[in-house]
């Protein structure tokens, strides 16, 4: 019987990457179903009900919507962080899950630098600001993400620090940036640091006072991976203690951050309106495709790449 594949995305792709998803899909012989922008979980509900798989970006895969799904095998993350996706109650279901690392990595990256600029050039006010050449950068974890921002830091003449327990410090310096020993050193020796790691148990609210305090002067943390990674609280002590202390994030705080940062130290913040890392024509396309080729290499040749939750 043939197959039915869902593209859900909440924050849609855009239409000429929807297409070739969709074009790949009807080439295989399956059916397509794209739902997009939508609200609430209703819909999402209703459309997963028949399919065989599903291309979600950050949509919540959760218990309930595992359970709508009569027919799912497959659930691929058209995007490198699946914290988003039950993993457990997936594999329990017998739902594999899959992401598509590196293919949104560089537009990640730019954004990355474009948020320093900003913020080195007083939010563009016109006053004399400061340049990135010259200055360290500090990489929290040395994935796809960061190695694409440690090629770009090169061509600023940044000078690249990267900590990551999981990559062997040879491999860090081959990708041009230079392993240290501890986390509590990346920090020490960064102007800038910017995050790259996923949302984990053991990451939740790992950014706090004992890391941050650590920055030298006029320190920039940069989030473009997760809200959950950071706590919140101990930032805004840091930003109470530390005048020189400021912040570049892709990722809305809370509610009652937000107003705090509006109120006190919204001239040393910059939250991008909504997360627009992946936001771009070529990596909408990249991991899109990627993920619809997954699907057809899965159920047509049994490919397994990419499934995290083995
Ligand atoms: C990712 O994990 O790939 C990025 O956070 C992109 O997320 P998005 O697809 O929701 O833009």
């Amino acid at each position: 019987m043939s197959k039915t594949v869902l593209l859900a995305t909440e924050k849609p792709f855009s239409a000429a990457a929807r297409d070739e998803v969709v074009a790949i899909i009807k080439q295989a012989g399956y059916t397509a179903k794209v739902l997009e922008s939508y609200k609430g979980k209703g819909p999402l509900l209703e459309a997963i009900a028949d399919a065989d798989a599903a291309i979600i970006r950050s949509d919540i895969v959760d218990q309930e919507v595992l359970d709508a799904a009569k027919n799912l095998k497959l659930v691929v993350r058209a995007g490198a962080g699946y914290d988003n996706i039950d993993c457990a109650a997936a594999k329990a279901k017998g739902v594999a899950a899959m992401n598509t690392p590196g293919q949104n990595a560089n537009a990640v990256a730019e954004l990355v630098f474009g948020m320093m600029v900003y913020l080195a050039r007083g939010k563009f006010n016109g006053k004399t600001g400061g340049e990135l050449r010259g200055k360290t950068l500090g990489l929290h974890a040395f994935g796809a993400v960061s190695r694409a921002v440690a090629t770009i830091a090169k061509g600023f003449g940044m000078t690249v620090f990267a900590y990551d327990p999981f990559v062997k410090p040879e491999a860090i310096k081959e990708a041009g940036a230079e392993p240290v020993g501890s986390v509590e050193e990346l920090y020490k020796r960064s102007q800038y640091v910017s995050l790259h790691i996923p949302a984990t148990a053991e990451t939740k609210n790992s950014i706090g006072k004992k890391l941050l305090s650590l920055l030298p002067k006029g320190g920039v943390l940069i989030n473009t991976a997760r809200k959950e990674v950071i706590n919140e609280a101990e930032l805004l002590e840091v930003f109470a203690e530390r005048a020189d202390i400021k912040y570049l994030s892709d990722i809305a705080p809370s509610d009652a951050t937000a107003a705090v940062i509006k109120e006190k130290f919204d001239a040393r913040v910059y939250v991008t309106p909504q997360k627009m890392g992946a936001q771009t024509e070529e990596a909408n396309v990249n991991a899109g495709l990627a993920a619809a080729r997954q699907i057809v290499g899965f159920f047509e040749r049994g490919e397994k790449n990419f499934i995290v939750n083995p």
